[in-house]
């Protein structure tokens, strides 16, 4: 089968959710290869536009805003701004980043929904949902908790035991409470769209597993899998109050679901981009690409191709080179638990080094399989292969030139075999990267690209012009211009791999922006060209710098490990429950050591409304003499006790660290003895 010949390309990147800072996992699975993929094509020449925006919708966002009590509006707006800056910043390039709180999008949802809904597309079910009396609102699965039937956990989620990682449905929770409201939800009846993914399953059969064998071994399988499960009509609606609205009467208080809108988002953005959109989305001759991750694959592959397919009138992804998860550290990236390096963070502590993390995430991509970023091979990519083979030859090849023929290019006076064949290889090399990138395979890709400076590398070591200057100055002209040629492919051929330090090679070069067909066209850099001064392209990264990072994933391990040790929630109590405490302020008049004992304290506490001797275990963690005069907080109507033959009456609170210390749960200055706790 001949490939076919496409005019133009069309790549999206997945829709960030706005509601937190981007990491390196999302650079290293999606953004980066996309980024990469469009700069080379551009350079190419060829017709491309790259989209991607905010995707602003969903459960997450709106969870978000009701923790931080803000609108969901503010949330995406304030991550809208850090996540375009973000990209900006590690420059990944897009011809618009829109979001789908957008006017536009809004509409060509709807529009796309109405479509399908009025060719008869969809299911209508009714099923029963959990609703909140309270609120007047049916509850999306994250804001219902209860017990998690599995393990007893009692926080867990109406989608997930986040303690022993079941998935669950509302349904399973024992307990269930809405936690919008804290009450018991309700199971009320609510009708939904759905789409019968059942009935396209023969086409996407064809189409994906017939016509695409060539789409990555880690996409074509989740596919498969998927489709020899077997597809089920999926719900294209919800109920909650932020979104777009469904558009078809009887349809009120619900929305469309947050992966029904989000891809049609890379529709509204090249709307927005382009009047001549539709060449893009219906012209049989654009070639589409969706750069996601692998929790995004049955999205693009399954859901959004089938709305495409339904409405008749858009071409469908030529392919989908999803990425699997960057790991970090041995250890899944997770934004609840803050292990991760988020990219403002580390710009932060390596400014100017964005190329860097570009090159350490592209070498290291989890391109077939879930990868580990380590600190460790950051270094040690920087060190030993951007300093010192790229940087290295760089650096040799200017200061060379300046040194010994005043920054000025010099002629060639003649080849040898070895000349020749090193610039020959300069061609076959972009070819194999060429080839690489056009598969998909960015780790195979940069590799080769650095090969290029390899071959600089070994050039000067094999030629020795420093040992020739002073004998056969002639023949160091070629030398030196031979390797400033390999200077000068390699702006080309790295530019999308790493734009920031090309651009700066450029400039020490005094070279302009070339096309990848100047790859290898003799004299890129004419003889008598003036250079213009290098400073270092690539700095040693120090041990010190690597182990303040691992220091700060220490803490957030070790802030971790503290948290989990936290005891789980007691099993609910009623208010009425609560008010049969009675809680009261009282002040310590006196305090002694209970003798031949190493914790008890024996004390007198003025309660207001009377004096008690209380005995508490307390002596490891407080010194008696320094007692008297401390507020404390009393449960004054605990039955009696006799302890060490002492009777005590009521118990002084005391909250108890994870690692068993003691302290005192202090009521403020102003509370007064006997006033009541409730
Ligand atoms: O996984 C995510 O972050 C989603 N917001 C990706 C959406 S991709 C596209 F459909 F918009
Ligand atoms: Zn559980």
């Amino acid at each position: 089968m001949t490939a076919k010949i496409f005019k133009r390309t069309l790549v999206t990147s997945a829709l960030p959710y706005a509601n937190g800072p981007l990491h390196l996992g999302h650079l290293a699975g999606v953004y980066v290869p996309s980024d990469i993929y469009v700069r080379y094509l551009r350079q190419r020449g060829r017709d491309v536009i790259s989209v991607c925006g905010s995707d602003e919708h969903g459960v997450p966002i709106t969870l978000k805003a009701r923790n931080e009590g803000i609108s969901p509006q503010e949330v995406v707006d304030r991550y809208h701004a850090i996540n375009k800056k973000a990209f900006e910043d590690f420059g990944i390039f897009f011809d618009i980043y829109s979001r789908t709180s957008n006017q536009v999008h809004h509409e060509t949802a709807s529009e796309i929904f109405k479509t399908l809904y009025e060719k008869g597309v969809f299911l209508e079910k009714t099923s029963e949902q959990y609703y909140d009396q309270e609120a007047a609102t049916f509850l999306a699965d994250r804001y219902i908790s209860g017990t998690c039937p599995h393990c007893g956990n009692p926080s867990a989620y109406g989608d997930q035991c986040e303690q022993c990682g079941t998935s669950l449905s509302p349904t399973d929770l024992v307990n269930p409470v809405s936690t919008i409201s804290g009450s018991k939800p309700v199971l009320k009846e609510t009708k939904h769209w759905y789409l019968p993914l059942d009935k396209y399953e023969p086409w996407l059969r064809e189409w994906i597993l017939e016509e695409h064998k060539e789409w990555k071994s880690n996409v074509y399988g989740q596919c498969k899998s998927w489709l020899d499960q077997g597809l089920h009509p999926r719900a294209v609606s919800r109920d909650l109050d932020w979104g777009i609205p469904v558009p078809v009467e009887g349809a009120d208080g619900k929305v469309l679901y947050v992966w029904f809108d989000a891809p049609i988002g890379y529709i509204s953005a090249t709307k927005e981009l382009t009047p001549d959109w539709e060449l893009y989305w219906k012209d049989e001759e654009t070639r589409m690409i969706h750069f996601i991750g692998k929790d995004n694959i049955v999205f693009h592959c399954i859901v959004f191709p089938t709305i495409l397919k339904a409405e008749g009138s858009f071409i469908l992804p030529d392919n989908v080179p999803a990425n699997e998860f960057l790991n970090l550290e041995n250890d899944k990236i997770s934004t609840s638990r803050n292990w991760a390096v988020w990219l403002h963070e580390y710009l932060e502590d390596f400014p100017g080094k964005q190329d860097v993390m570009r090159y350490v995430l592209c070498a290291n991509a989890p391109e077939n399989k879930d990868n580990d970023f380590t600190w460790k091979d950051f270094q040690s990519r920087n060190n030993n292969e951007l300093v010192a083979v790229l940087g290295n030859f760089v650096n040799r090849a200017i200061v060379l030139t300046h040194k010994y023929f005043e920054g000025r290019v010099p002629e060639v006076t003649g080849l040898t075999d070895q000349d020749r064949a090193t610039l020959e290889e300069i061609k076959s090399i972009a070819l194999c990267v060429e080839q690489s990138l056009e598969q998909f395979r960015f780790r195979e890709a940069i590799k080769n690209g650095m090969d290029l400076a390899r071959l600089g590398n070994k050039y000067l070591a094999d030629t020795e012009p420093w040992k020739l200057i002073n004998t056969d100055p002639e023949r160091v002209k070629t030398i030196l211009n031979i390797s400033l040629q390999i200077c000068a492919n390699l702006t080309i051929v790295l530019d999308p791999f790493l734009p920031f330090s090309m651009k700066k090679l450029r400039g020490f070069l005094q070279f302009g922006e070339c096309t990848w067909d100047q790859i290898g066209t003799p004299d890129l850099l004419e003889a008598g060209h003036m250079l213009g001064l290098a400073s270092l392209l690539f700095e040693k990264i120090e041990d010190e710098q690597i182990q303040a990072q691992l220091d700060k994933l220490h803490l957030t391990r070790e802030e971790n490990e503290e948290a989990a040790e936290v005891s789980p929630q007691k099993e609910e109590i009623t208010f009425d429950d609560f008010t049969r405490m009675d809680l009261r302020v009282g002040t310590i008049l006196e305090a002694e050591k209970v003798s031949k004992t190493k914790k008890l304290i024996k004390m007198r506490v003025e309660l207001g409304i009377e004096v008690r001797t209380i005995v508490s275990g307390i002596a490891e963690y407080y010194e008696a003499d320094a007692l008297p005069g401390r507020k404390v907080c009393v449960l004054a109507n605990l039955a009696p006790r006799t302890i060490k033959g002492i009777e005590s009456k009521g118990m002084i609170l005391l909250s108890e660290n994870p690692d068993g210390t003691l302290h005192f749960v202090e009521p403020s200055g102003e509370a007064v003895n006997g006033s009541e706790i409730n």
